[in-house]
């Protein structure tokens, strides 16, 4: 059984050891599915003000929900739609502190205030997109970008190469 233990110490001490559990939790597995359902529940699960945490995986046409933790969210998202479709699109994480001044923000949960959306590529392919919300206004700063786009590094090397 997987136990997952206390984070402790700074911001950056604590994604280091939340990438660490998420190393040996995804260990020698490589399927998509199981590998971004047992990190949508330890990062679901260990950090604190979050109301979802999942996977958008690109279909060659459009983002499609895959696991996640929280209510359930919209299905089909086109790339350069939303947060989501945004971050796939330019590359680029999205940190908004204030869902409501993002132009084109799609709701899901109307308990969303802020929302951190890392694009997941495999070299130049586009695999998905990891997207946490957060019911707490301005909820990620730079160290939860570091450590998520750490953890979101993690799970696209488990996938192998491109
Ligand atoms: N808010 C996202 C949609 C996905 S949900 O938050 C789960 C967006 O604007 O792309």
């Amino acid at each position: 059984m997987f136990q997952a233990n206390t984070l402790s110490g700074d911001k950056a001490d604590q994604y280091a050891q939340l990438l660490e559990q998420a190393r040996g939790l995804m260990h020698g597995e490589h399927d998509r599915t199981a590998n971004a359902a047992n990190l949508s529940s330890l990062v679901f699960h260990a950090l604190p003000d979050l109301n979802w945490v999942g996977f958008y995986f690109f279909d060659g046409t459009e983002l499609v929900v895959g696991p996640f933790q929280g209510h359930p969210a919209c299905v089909r998202i086109a790339l350069g739609r939303g947060v989501c479709g945004t971050a796939a699109l330019t590359r680029q994480t999205q940190r908004i502190a204030d869902v409501d001044a993002f132009p084109g923000h799609i709701p899901c949960d109307s308990a969303s205030r802020s929302e951190l959306v890392v694009p997941l590529y495999r070299g130049d392919v586009l695999v998905g997109v990891f997207d946490l919300d957060s019911p707490v206004l301005d909820r990620f700063d730079a160290a939860d970008q570091h450590g998520l786009e750490a953890l979101a590094s993690a799970f696209i090397e488990t996938l192998g190469k491109a």
